[in-house]
């Protein structure tokens, strides 16, 4: 693996620069937008489908509700999705209502509470649109490719990095979320516990493999056997679309840094 740190400062700066431009399109993922088509897919594969006339969207699930199933039960998903979903998606929309308004009348007296309600809601946002994303009817098994080589180079096998995986969902404060992210710096996977939506931070790092640990993902069907619904979950992961994401966010990053190599021969000539 290409170890950014041992770039230059400026070439460094160039690859996170265009690293987190591309966030974006990393996170919003495949499935079908709110009034999208096709058309809307670009040259990485993904679509965007988060985003509607300026404003968060709901995006459509790539399967139906009940498609899980015996894993995550139907009502659960149907609950998750349509509710839950929703709530954090009308959330972020009307924190960024209230930015226009405290704009627009030059009153910033509520901005600490409306920035807590934005940073919370988009974040749920985002995790769920990467989670659906990372499930499937067909999912489960290993992955294959670059990714289950760069596991197995930093988790020692892909049985250790489930083993590490799960217990970081097991072992999340309270409602919270376990996450593999990729992290551009040093060009390395990393397992996060998330608290909440938001909580326990990894700057600049992006997620590229969600698993839902609120109760609202799993009481319904399992109570409070946390550890049952997370050994289920694995039988529904897409490796394919977590494989897919890993291999855009470093082969972007690659391409920077070739290109940035380029410039920097101009350059010395
Ligand atoms: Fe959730």
């Amino acid at each position: 693996m290409t170890n950014e740190s041992m770039l230059p400062i400026g070439q460094r700066r160039d690859v996170l620069q265009t690293i987190g431009g591309l966030t974006g399109l990393a996170l919003v993922g495949s499935t079908a937008t709110v009034g999208a088509d096709d058309d809307d897919s670009d040259d990485s594969g993904l679509v965007h489908d988060a985003t509607e006339n300026g404003r968060y969207a709901l995006p459509e699930l790539p399967y139906k509700y009940g498609a899980l199933e015996p894993h995550i039960d139907e009502r659960i998903m149907e609950l998750h999705h349509s509710k839950h979903h929703q709530g954090y998606v009308d959330g972020a929309n009307s924190a960024l209502d209230a930015f226009e308004e405290m704009r627009s009348t030059d009153e910033f007296e509520d901005i600490k509470a409306i920035k807590r309600d934005f940073s919370f809601n988009f974040s749920g946002h985002v995790n769920h649109t990467i989670f659906w994303q990372n499930m499937s009817p067909d999912g489960g098994g290993e992955p294959d490719g670059e990714f289950a080589s760069a596991l197995e180079d930093q988790f020692g096998s892909f049985e250790a990095f489930r083993n590490e995986f799960s217990a970081a969902a097991e072992n999340v404060e309270s409602n919270g979320w376990a996450m593999l992210f990729y992290e551009p710096i040093a060009d390395l996977l990393v397992i996060g516990q998330v608290e909440s939506q938001n909580g326990l931070a990894h700057q600049g790092a992006i997620p590229i493999l969600t698993l839902d640990v609120w109760e609202h993902a799993y009481y319904l069907q399992y109570e409070n056997e946390r550890a049952s619904y997370i050994k289920e979950w694995w039988n529904v992961v897409d490796w394919t679309d977590v494989c897919r994401r890993y291999e855009f966010l470093t082969q972007t990053q690659a391409d920077e840094v070739s290109e940035d190599s380029a410039d920097g021969d101009e350059t010395d000539d």
